[in-house]
């Protein structure tokens, strides 16, 4: 029996066999210049925390894969009522593989002691995208669309009340949204059935100490509706 362009990729290892989808075309590659891998994804939908991890951990569909040192899935505690949503891990949180390891780190720390909450305390921390985009560019459409069905795997198996999303960029790739983060805070948005208040990141937050008395009206908001969820 001849080996199909599949079993014979599968054969040289190639790639793993979920991230490679070869036509069937009946024919034998027969070198590594006869395979056009096409990167897919494995639908991540229905799968348990650690098999998500492990593809996050391996993924390859989009070219952050090739200049990141690691993943950064997310840390905390995975039952957690809240979960925070940043950006992108910076240079820091690919060298460690945790987010917001880095000084914007120590201040959203400071935001969570400021509502009497505690990083891993009924809290997770992720980011819309998984791999840190090179010289802390801006992570760019493929790559949110890429990373998108972990975060909403991640959401779905986490269940958590309320979603902090952290400044404009988490804000508007989990809103579906262009609006201005001004736009946007003061507001109970929706993200898979799971209610969202929009804040300012904490790196801008470094930057522009004037918005920080904003950003504390956004956390007491969001305790005071985490307490109306928590009684419901
Ligand atoms: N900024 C983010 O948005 N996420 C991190 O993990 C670190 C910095």
């Amino acid at each position: 029996m001849s080996l199909t362009r599949e079993d014979k990729l599968r054969e040289l290892e190639l790639l793993p066999a979920w991230r490679l989808r070869v036509a069937r075309a009946g024919k034998v590659a027969e070198s590594v210049a006869d395979v056009t891998p096409v990167v897919l994804q494995p639908d991540v939908s229905a799968i348990s925390w650690d098999a998500l991890q492990q593809v996050v951990s391996g993924c390859q569909a989009c070219s952050l894969a090739k200049t990141r040192t690691q993943t950064v899935f997310g840390v905390g505690d995975p039952n957690a009522d809240w979960l925070f949503v940043g950006e992108a891990p910076g240079a820091e949180e690919d060298k460690q593989g945790q987010p917001f390891v880095g000084a914007a780190g120590q201040l959203l720390d400071n935001m969570l002691a400021a509502v009497q909450l505690k990083r891993g305390n009924n809290v997770y921390i992720a980011n819309v995208l998984k791999c840190r985009p090179p010289q802390n560019r801006d992570p760019q459409g493929e790559e949110v669309v890429k990373c998108d069905p972990y975060l909403k795997r991640q959401v779905a198996l986490i269940q958590p009340k309320l979603i902090i999303a952290l400044g404009k960029f988490a804000a508007q790739s989990l809103l579906g949204s262009d609006d201005t983060i001004g736009a946007m805070r003061g507001k109970l948005h929706d993200y898979q059935g799971v209610p969202v208040i929009v804040t300012y990141h904490p790196a801008y937050l470094l930057r522009s100490l004037n918005e920080k008395a904003k950003a504390w009206e956004d956390l007491c908001f969001a305790r005071a509706t985490m307490r109306q969820l928590q009684s419901a």
